[in-house]
């Protein structure tokens, strides 16, 4: 036992000394990365910034010149590759000490930086090693002529490998072929003939050590989130991969890995890629142009604040050049009301209406194309009706950003519908990235390259006019609809498309209820849209009475509250509403209040139930009167349940006044509706008991009152013009 104990002893040392002197000791000076580029796609740009953060060096072979290796995507190819390396290496073929690695750069990315890499390179104790994947490709009959291997990836990929520069020179010395002719054959036929592979001491890196091919291997591959960090990690072999390549049909899986490696994304600061090069502009200088294309393909509510927020954006609007397709009938009117008041800011400004029966690819392309047309065109945004832009630097904001093709981040107020992707399915068609909610959440923020964006969006002029010049970027032979055939276009050249939730720009607008056979449909979107419903209907001060209630309530009579409730348009809309109805009544329907138990007193009215408003009214109510209630009558919760919902109208010659009544309610609220000494003179309210009275009602202002005994009340007698009123009886 102890004379084997020695012996082992011995071994072990002579065994570890061996390996040792085979692992030597590297450092990045010993490092020469070479990649191969004809084009600064989007792709290299990503590749280069990741080389830069980890601090490589890299040689770009073939800038400039011009590809003729093949469609390399789709089919064989790339020999042009080989014969740059072969090229370039010669120069190096007798520095033993120097390390040299080959990578593809458009589908490439590093994860981690050079002295990780060579220390995993030394460690594997080869001289020259390829990257591996589980498709056996260009050949598919050379499988069989492959080693076993235990775990890991058997078959050999040459979009990337690493290795002594004598090695990978004497390598590709071998290369004797056309440039069209494939390089991975090239290499897999010298892996496979077992000489070589003796002689240069060649392997693969089966287990995904160095090199991450994500062809066949997504789900192997996860986002590692650590505090301040994140890392893509292999979960199949538990490795880190140093260098990601999506290969094959991974484009958009490496996109998504792009968004976080190598920045080290954090929690903290919240930004994924922010601090790529942003343009900035000085006061003087003048700012480029921008054709702004709007469209207006369906019935689209809150269409005038839509057009007004386009006069509003604070932008040159000497460097604008409005564009519009309205393809609905009803909404010219609102166009033409816009362009009564702004056309002069937008001189040059175009609209294709809608007897000019353009189709909707077909008004997009028009649109796009005169811009490509115009080489001063600096960029074309595109923005459709249904989306709120509430960020008024939106356009100065995106093109700072400084990318080809940026959607600001828009979603359902409240809803995870949103204007992005952040996958694609393998049809082609919408799927849920891990990091959706998040982002459209705004728990992850930053610039994040997505394969599909729509409804507003900013593209580079110069972009237009190069890389999609020849393309159709809507119409599309099989029918597939405008937005598909745009992202399908430009995702096809290579092109990247972002979508940023760096600055709140803004929401979506949902049209799917919109009843246009209404005098003023916008009214009943208060569900469906309850952002713009508030902007448009409530009174602008009325959410002030939460934060200052001294300045924003008053008190004219014991308990009786007065607070702004109703902006002017609400006012003018539920009357004109009201009025286009007719039908007042005449008394008729008294005497149901009665047999319901009310007490009888006739007015000259209408309820939101006849125009079919009850629904919408009640959730006014439980929106905003109940916050207001509860907070002025502590203790008291309404169920904001309303049987009576009308509006009054009280004029000399019909009804002028409304003798003392108590109301059947718990509380009663009265908006006022119209101005008076404007519309109508006299009016107003008195509280007998106290014998308190409001003269002067302000049009929007509610009065909100106890119903039943203390609160015995009349209605003052209008002696000139027309006063409208609105009453309800809440919690009856
Ligand atoms: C890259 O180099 C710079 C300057 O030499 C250094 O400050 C930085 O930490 C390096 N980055 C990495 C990831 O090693
Ligand atoms: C070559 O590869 C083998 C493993 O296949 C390894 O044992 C050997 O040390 C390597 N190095 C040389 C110089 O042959
Ligand atoms: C904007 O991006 C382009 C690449 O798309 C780059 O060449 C240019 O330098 C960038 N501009 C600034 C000011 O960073
Ligand atoms: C649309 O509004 C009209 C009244 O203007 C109404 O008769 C009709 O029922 C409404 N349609 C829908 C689907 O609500
Ligand atoms: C809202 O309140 C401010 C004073 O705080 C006032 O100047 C403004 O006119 C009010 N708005 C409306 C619509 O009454």
């Amino acid at each position: 036992m102890s004379s084997c104990f020695l012996l082992c002893l011995l071994s072990l040392a002579f065994f570890q000394g061996a390996v040792w002197a085979e692992q030597r000791k590297l450092s990045p000076e010993n490092l020469l990365v070479i990649t191969v580029a004809t084009e600064e796609t989007d792709g290299y740009l990503r590749f280069m910034r990741t080389a830069r953060e980890f601090n490589y060096t890299v040689k770009v072979l073939g800038l400039g010149e011009e590809w003729k290796g093949g469609d390399v995507a789709r089919t064989v190819g790339g020999g042009q590759k080989v014969r740059w390396l072969k090229k370039e290496v010669q120069k190096h073929s007798e520095k033993t000490e120097l390390v040299i690695m080959f990578v593809d750069s458009y589908d490439v990315i590093f994860a981690s930086g050079p002295e990780e890499l060579l220390s995993k390179f030394s460690r594997m104790g080869h001289k020259v090693i390829f990257s591996a994947e589980g498709f056996c490709w260009p050949d598919q009959r050379l499988a069989s002529k492959y080693p076993e291997v235990r775990t890991g990836k058997r078959y050999l990929n040459s979009g990337g490998f690493i290795g002594y520069a004598p090695e990978i020179s004497a390598i590709v010395q071998q290369w004797k072929y056309k440039d069209s002719d494939d390089d991975q054959l090239f290499y897999t036929r010298i892996y496979l003939d077992k000489t070589h592979r003796t002689k240069f001491n060649m392997t693969l890196d089966h287990r995904s050590r160095i090199f991450q091919n994500l062809n066949g291997a997504v789900d192997e591959v996860v986002l590692k989130f650590e505090r301040a960090k994140v890392r893509a990690r292999n979960v199949a072999y538990d490795t880190l991969p140093v260098v990601i390549h999506g290969n094959g049909p991974t484009k958009l899986q490496l996109n998504y890995l792009g968004n976080y490696v190598p920045t080290a994304w954090t929690y903290e600061t919240g930004c994924g890629i922010c601090d790529d090069d942003v343009l900035f502009f000085s006061e003087d200088e003048q700012m480029p142009l921008v054709y702004v294309a709007v469209f207006i393909e369906h019935a689209t509510p809150f269409m005038e604040e839509f057009l007004e927020r386009l006069s509003t954006l604070n932008y040159p609007k000497t460097r604008i050049r409005l564009f519009i397709h309205n393809n609905v009938v009803y909404h010219e009117r609102h166009i033409q009301k816009f362009w009564e008041r702004h056309r002069s800011l937008f001189p040059d400004a175009r609209v294709v209406g809608p007897e000019e029966n353009l189709k909707e690819d077909e008004a997009r392309t028009m649109a796009v194309e005169v811009c490509k047309k115009d080489p001063e065109c600096d960029y074309y945004f595109s923005i459709d009706s249904d989306v709120a832009l509430t960020n008024p630097d939106i356009l100065r904001i995106l093109i700072e950003e400084n990318k080809s093709v940026i959607a600001p981040m828009l979603s359902k107020h409240g809803k995870l519908w949103s204007n992005f992707w952040g996958a694609l399915s393998p049809e082609g068609y919408y799927s849920r990235s891990e990091d959706y909610i998040e982002i459209v959440q705004g728990k992850r923020v930053g610039l994040w390259n997505v394969p599909y964006i729509t409804q507003a969006y900013l593209i580079k002029g110069s972009m237009l006019r190069t890389k999609l010049s020849q393309v159709s970027l809507y119409m599309d032979e099989g029918g597939m609809d405008a937005d598909m055939v745009f992202c399908r276009s430009i995702r096809d050249q290579g092109v990247f498309m972002y979508v940023s939730n760096r600055d709140e720009f803004g929401r979506l607008v949902a049209s799917s209820n919109f009843n246009t056979s209404r005098l003023h449909p916008d009214m009943w979107q208060i569900f469906d849209n309850p952002v713009d419903w508030k902007e448009k209907y409530v009174h602008e001060n009325y959410s002030k009475i939460f934060e200052d209630e001294k300045k924003y309530v008053e008190q004219p009579c014991p308990d009786v509250y007065w607070f702004p409730a109703f902006s002017d348009k609400m006012c003018d809309h539920m009357v004109e509403t009201m009025e286009d109805h007719g039908e007042w009544s005449g008394g008729t329907h008294k005497d149901e209040r009665l047999a319901g138990g009310y007490e009888n007193v006739p007015t000259v009215d209408i309820h939101m139930n006849q125009i079919g408003f009850e629904k919408e009214w009640l959730k006014f109510l439980k929106d905003y009167i109940s916050p207001v209630t509860e907070k002025l009558y502590p203790g008291y919760y309404p169920r904001a349940q309303a049987i009576m919902n009308f509006v009054v109208r009280y004029r000399p010659d019909e009804q002028p006044l409304l003798r003392p009544h108590h109301d059947s309610s718990t509380f009663t609220i009265n908006i006022a509706l119209n101005r008076k000494d404007i519309d109508y003179e006299g009016g107003g309210c008195r509280f007998l008991r106290y014998d308190c009275k409001v003269e002067s009602p302000r049009k929007g202002w509610s009065f909100m009152h106890p119903g039943r005994l203390t609160h015995y009340h009349e209605g003052l007698r209008v002696t000139k013009g027309t006063r409208y009123i609105m009453v309800s009886f809440v919690d009856p």
